[in-house]
């Protein structure tokens, strides 16, 4: 055991890494730490339980009102970020406005509680992302809404949980990407994956090609591209989509490639939003040496105006983001 590290040693040692910080932030990160183990174990269960999974709003067999897994997973992170009193408010794609917890705290938290939903039913991995800034507005007043309308670029930390075939922590704060795969066996969070960094190598294409004719001339372009022999640039490449951001997320991570979900005839924005999925999983990108767009700017230089606001998305590799954004740039 003595090589191994754990989660809550891993924060300790890099607790430095915060001048001035007296701590607060490792209590935040071990929040999230408590919350990922609490919904990991429910999610084992998933297929097991029927009241777990289905909508919400009806009862159980014991008349308990039932939760479907997000609000579940929703009210796990928000009760365990209440309980440690750094975080001054979170905002969820569960809650229409932002949520106040502590006029005293520092640290707001955006999150996506349960990401991919739509696998829930299926036994298919899905995840949980999270994102967190620094409040702008003075410590002790009330919070206001431009404490969550910053720029990517602001974020102290980000990071997810995919609930996998084994559940993993990937989390960044600025100093490279860090993977922790879960012994449930133990209760532990065991660093597994040090320094994660994006293979160059790497040839896979993650878009819903159901959406090829609603997407714009230079996103179709890059899915011929994609499609296209070519054995000097390792091509045709290879088409992965599971349908949970995360999961394409994590598996492009690890194996190299592109995850897309460009704006579409019915959605210009396209789908997912830009505080708890595109900025949190752009900042893990950039680290890993990848990058994050949404097919004209950085995503992580976007001015947000809207706390659930959505953009058009495309992270992974830099070349072959740089690659999309070209097409992209060319389509008149
Ligand atoms: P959520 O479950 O949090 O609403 O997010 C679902 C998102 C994301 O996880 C996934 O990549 C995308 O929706 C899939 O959308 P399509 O079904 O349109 O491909
Ligand atoms: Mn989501
Ligand atoms: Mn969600």
């Amino acid at each position: 055991m003595e090589n191994v590290k754990t989660l809550g040693e891993f924060i300790i040692d890099k607790q430095q890494d915060f001048p001035g910080s007296s701590g607060e932030f490792s209590k935040l990160l071990s929040a999230i730490r408590l919350a990922s183990k609490i919904v990991s174990n429910k999610v084992n269960k998933a297929g097991l339980l029927s009241y777990i999974v289905g909508a919400a709003g009806s009862e159980n067999i014991q008349g308990e009102a039932q939760q479907k897994l997000d609000v579940y997973a929703n009210n796990q992170f928000i009760k365990a970020l209440t309980a440690r009193k750094v975080v001054c408010g979170i905002a969820s794609e569960e809650n229409d406005e932002y949520i106040p917890i502590n006029n005293e705290g520092s640290y707001i938290v955006a999150m996506d509680p349960l990401d991919g939903s739509s696998n829930i039913d299926v036994n298919v991995s899905i995840g949980t992302i999270f994102s967190i800034y620094k409040r702008v507005s003075p410590v002790g007043s009330d919070l206001t809404e431009a404490d969550f309308l910053q720029k990517g670029t602001e974020q102290l930390a980000a990071g997810y949980v995919i609930y996998g075939s084994s559940t993993m922590l990937v989390y960044t704060t600025g100093k490279g990407v860090n993977g922790f795969t879960y012994d449930p066996g133990i209760g532990v969070f065991v660093l597994s994956h040090p320094e994660m960094k994006f293979p160059t190598n790497g040839k896979i294409y993650s878009m819903n090609e159901g959406n090829f004719y609603r997407s714009s001339n230079g996103v179709q372009e890059y899915i011929k591209y994609s499609q296209t022999i070519d054995a000097d640039t390792n091509r045709p490449y290879t088409a992965r989509y599971i349908g949970s951001l995360v999961a394409d997320f994590h598996r492009n991570l690890i194996k190299g490639g592109i995850y897309m979900y460009p704006s579409t005839d019915n959605a210009p924005n396209g789908k997912l939003r830009l505080l708890y999925e595109c900025n949190p999983l752009a900042f893990i990108a950039e680290q890993a040496g990848g990058a994050a767009s949404d097919g004209k700017q950085r995503i992580m230089e976007i001015d947000p105006t809207d706390l659930h606001q959505r953009a058009p998305y495309f992270t992974g590799n830099t070349h072959m983001v740089e690659k999309v954004e070209s097409l992209i740039a060319s389509e008149g």
